[in-house]
């Protein structure tokens, strides 16, 4: 490694390093679930969940409805994602599993969150031949109208359109090329809306996105489009009602700025839509290996951010990426290099609160009532 770079490096570790305060107090009051701390300022707490995670593990489909008042199918309600074929053939719809989680939702009396209705990705392998122009439209329409009708008046709230900006794909309204975009132009989004608030008029309608949370300029210019495509949507009357933000974090990020990113949901509040903070997780692969420094990073991390995105009492939900390490999508997506387990979410292997757990509980402690 060349001198420069060694010393590159040397710097992260030791930024990364300076990330760790013990002495930083993650001190809880009481023994109360998280959905409870959440219910008591007016705030959902939730997490996603795999089918096959619940059937596989019973403690899991226990724990889930004790900490969280809302699930989210992370597989299931999608066009094709894991086990989990929605869409086996371009006039064909399997609910079998979708069905079933929403049942878990419904038995034990959990919030439903619907996760999504169109997205580039977790497409069956027809989808990218079966698209045309001559076609596009009624693909749209009708795997809205037969999804959202099905479970209409059990959601809460769907991602109704998921992950449609991409300022590097160079267009001046900062969107995504995608083959909806390609097939249907801009409008895609609107019809995706409207079609959607015709099949649930009961439930929320939000754009989901990610990468909106640091002061870098990869996520001011995603901010910037967002807000630009959200100023559009609301100024043609599209029935959107809130925003998601994913807020997939990084444990090793250095550069959160509280102000910019109040400024950013007070922006998007001021167009009178809600924001849920739909898929919040924090990264460790960089963090160091020992588990009590990793997970007071990862918990500061929490809490640092949640402490802000709470301050604005338009955020009405909060739901982590799952709610135990080892069924992180992370495991897959963002492995650590030493091979040691992740550790991004609120409780561990076995189902223990661990720091970021008390940091979510200490946020929602300490955040105003909505
Ligand atoms: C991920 C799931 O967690 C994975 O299990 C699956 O293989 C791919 O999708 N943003 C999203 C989610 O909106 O749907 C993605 O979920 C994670 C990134």
């Amino acid at each position: 490694m060349g001198t420069v770079t060694g010393a590159k490096a040397a710097y992260k570790r030791y930024q990364i390093l300076a990330l760790d305060d013990p002495t930083r107090d993650f001190t809880v009051t009481g023994n109360a679930p998280l959905k409870a701390r959440a219910q008591a300022k007016g705030l959902i707490y939730g997490s996603s969940a795999r089918y096959k995670d619940l059937i596989a593990d019973p403690d899991l489909a226990n724990e889930l409805p004790v900490e969280c008042n809302m699930l989210v199918p992370e597989w299931e309600m999608k066009w094709s994602a894991g086990d989990a074929l929605l869409r086996p053939t371009p006039d064909r719809f399997d609910f079998t599993l979708a069905d079933r989680m929403a049942e878990f939702a419904q038995h034990h009396q959990m919030l439903l969150r619907g996760h999504t209705l169109i997205w580039h990705l977790c497409v069956p392998s027809w989808f990218e031949t079966g698209i045309h122009t001559d076609n596009a439209e009624q693909l749209l329409t009708q795997h809205i109208q037969t999804v959202a009708g099905r479970y209409a008046g059990k959601i809460h709230s769907w991602d109704v359109v998921n992950e449609a900006i991409e300022p590097r794909d160079g267009r001046s309204d900062g969107l995504r090329e995608t083959l909806w975009l390609k097939c249907l132009g801009a409008d895609y989004i609107d019809l995706a809306f409207r079609t959607a608030a015709t099949a649930d008029p009961d439930a929320l309608l939000v754009y989901n996105d990610y990468g909106l949370e640091y002061d870098t300029f990869e996520c001011e210019a995603r901010r910037i489009a967002i807000l630009k495509l959200l100023e559009r949507l609301k100024a043609q009357g599209t029935p959107i009602h809130a925003v998601g933000l994913q807020s997939h974090l990084d444990g090793s990020e250095t550069c959160f700025n509280a102000e910019k990113f109040r400024r950013f949901l007070s922006d998007i509040a001021s167009l009178g839509l809600k924001i849920l903070i739909t898929e919040l997780d924090v990264e460790d692969k960089n963090l160091p290996a020992d588990v009590a420094v990793r997970d007071r990073i990862v918990a500061s991390a929490y809490e640092d951010f949640l402490s802000v995105a709470l301050d604005e009492t338009a955020v009405i939900a909060v739901i982590t990426w799952g709610l135990n390490d080892p069924y992180s999508w992370l495991a897959e997506t963002s492995p650590r290099s030493d091979g040691l387990p992740i550790r991004p979410l609120p409780l561990d292997e076995s189902l223990n609160r661990k720091l970021a757990w008390q940091a979510i509980a200490r946020c929602f402690d300490q955040c105003p009532k909505r």
